[in-house]
């Protein structure tokens, strides 16, 4: 069975819609559940669904960035993840963390890349008076929100719009893709999944 592990820094609400599939499609099996902050809520989520978890606070490591990984890194080894999906997860990683599982780690990012890598994706979005917006889930690799994309959701912007009301009608959409993105990748296929609005 496919051992996967998830990263995040709050909410957790892709990473419980991706637990949530695994243990209803028993195609892969959540094995950890890891954050850069010990009071994420979703941790207690990931608790309550009897997967494992682990915390550590990056605070403690100030500019020290490989140190911290260092730390992170034990609990998500000793988990023995086959891959590795960052929902929500605020920290960028350094190349040498992410070599060691490249080829294995996926992320969800709340544009439609190669469009707005980076923050305020949304509020990116708005400016530049864009009609639609939307999710990408991609493998990660060395370079920030740059890597193969595995699918995307497609999102219009509505009038009135804020960043708040397109992030949320986005989130929609992320919790369907992600689920279904990571079916695939378990099942051996790289071909995108590309989800248009529904509602
Ligand atoms: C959301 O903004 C989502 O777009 C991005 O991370 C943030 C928190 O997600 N992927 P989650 O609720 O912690 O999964």
């Amino acid at each position: 069975m496919t051992r996967v592990a998830i990263l995040i820094s709050g909410g957790g609400s892709n990473m419980l819609r991706l637990v949530q599939d695994m243990l209803a499609g028993g195609h892969a099996e959540p094995v950890l559940v890891a954050s850069n902050d010990p009071e994420a809520s979703g941790l207690a989520k990931a608790a309550a669904l009897g997967v494992p978890t682990a915390a550590v606070d990056h605070r403690g490591f100030g500019r020290d960035r490989a140190g911290f990984e260092a730390e992170l890194l034990k609990p998500i080894l000793a988990a023995r993840p086959d891959v590795l999906c960052l929902a929500g997860f605020m920290r960028v990683l350094t190349p040498a963390f992410v070599r060691q599982f490249e080829g294995r780690m996926l992320n969800i990012h709340p544009s439609l890349l190669p469009k707005y890598p980076g923050l305020h994706t949304h509020q990116r979005a708005l400016e530049a008076g864009d009609t639609q917006a939307g999710c990408t889930v991609h493998e990660v690799t060395a370079e920030l929100d740059a890597g193969p994309v595995l699918g995307q959701a497609v999102v219009p912007v509505q009038p009135g719009d804020t960043a708040e009301t397109l992030a949320a009608r986005v989130l929609v959409q992320e919790h369907r893709l992600y689920p279904l993105v990571l079916r695939q990748f378990v099942a051996g296929d790289r071909r995108p999944v590309f989800l248009d609005h529904v509602q």
